[in-house]
């Protein structure tokens, strides 16, 4: 089986679980984990930030970056197809008491600066909850692995900035954008307050996410990582293979960007697959189906090809809207993209389109 579901689903390398194995640990929430306090120093230092701190998940290390930001009832702006709005149960509400002010996202990922002005409220009218933070997400899920470059990220930053306005960065895949852009990760979140980046998805760690920023707002998330339960013990063993990934998943990102590309190029050849290969610069393949009439298969439709593909050996995802993702990875080689092309020809065969 050739699994692209998500990034999500990479295995540990050999040299995370040796270096899991012999990690030296002690209790982080007494801030004695060595290993963890040696991860935390790397990523800030590799970020350019002051201070990181290491958490369970992406989820919460978005829900604590955005509770640290903004005060109950102080406004955050997300894009309509960030993660943050439409897969974090709305934590930034729930949990933070923070109305989000919602703007269309563009198709590749970016804010539109005019909506973000006009939609900063300084406060000084009494009927709308004073804008405390704005959220970029880079790259971009939901828009196909999209990337903003250091130019579009500055403009907005700049922007926040000339309001009062922090900015957080989910940065999930930030080293994805930063390989695409063969830039330092430093350089291109050097402008933003906060980064939140995955060490569990295309950098194959098993567990973790660091948050990333200034040495007080860093304080500020461990008072919410407790709240949210996310103090972790002994939990070295976890961030020794979050050491691995930093120190030895990052570059090979490019051969994940290679493959997507070789996948998307693939897709495109086949006349029933809608899709723009050109757009697909990182590890992310957003396409749809489209049957004789050429219309985009219904849900049902799509769901019913996602189980004629997994009979022919590849597993992908849906987006919804007939949108279906396929993620390559580490242990996703360009012979299992070529396989996987053929899968996916066989289950188009199948569905009689
Ligand atoms: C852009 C983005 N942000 C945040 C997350 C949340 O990460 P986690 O699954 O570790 O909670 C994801 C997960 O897929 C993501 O794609």
């Amino acid at each position: 089986m050739i699994d692209l579901r998500s990034d999500t689903v990479t295995l540990p390398t050999p040299a995370m679980r040796e270096a899991m194995a012999r990690a030296e640990v002690g209790d982080d929430v007494y801030g004695e984990d060595p290993t963890i306090n040696k991860l935390q120093e790397m990523a800030a230092e590799r970020l350019g930030k002051e201070a990181a701190i290491f958490v369970p998940s992406g989820t919460m290390g978005n829900a604590i970056s955005v509770l640290a930001h903004a005060g109950r009832g102080e406004a955050v702006m997300v894009g309509n197809q960030s993660h943050i709005y439409r897969y974090e149960v709305g934590g930034a509400s729930t949990l933070g008491g923070s109305p989000m002010y919602v703007l269309p996202t563009q198709d590749n990922g970016m804010l539109d600066l005019y909506q973000v002005e006009i939609g900063i409220s300084d406060g000084s009218d009494e009927h709308s909850a004073p804008t405390a933070l704005l959220c970029i997400e880079n790259t971009h899920n939901r828009c196909g692995g999209a990337v903003l470059n250091v130019e579009q990220v500055e403009a907005l930053s700049k922007l926040a900035h000339a309001h009062n306005v922090a900015v957080h960065m989910d940065g999930a895949r930030v080293f994805n954008a930063a390989v695409a852009l063969g830039i330092p990760v430093s350089t291109l979140v050097s402008s933003v307050d906060s980064v939140m980046f995955c060490l569990s998805k295309g950098l194959s760690a098993p567990v973790g996410s660091i948050v990333v920023g200034s040495r007080a707002f860093i304080h500020k998330a461990h008072r919410m990582r407790k709240l949210l339960g996310g103090g972790m013990r002994q939990a070295g063993v976890l961030a020794a293979a979050g050491i691995v990934a930093l120190e030895q998943m990052v570059d090979r990102l490019a051969e994940d960007h290679e493959n997507s590309k070789r996948l998307a190029y693939g897709l495109a050849d086949f006349p029933q697959i809608d899709i723009d290969p050109s757009r697909v610069v990182t590890d992310i393949v957003n396409f749809s189906v489209q049957n004789a009439q050429q219309e985009t298969l219904s849900e049902a439709e799509t769901l019913r090809f996602l189980e004629k593909t997994q009979a022919n050996g590849v597993l992908m995802g849906t987006m919804g809207e007939g949108t279906i993702r396929a993620v390559t990875h580490y242990g996703v080689t360009s012979d299992d993209v070529d396989k996987a092309l053929i899968g996916i020809r066989k289950a188009l065969i199948e569905m009689h389109i």
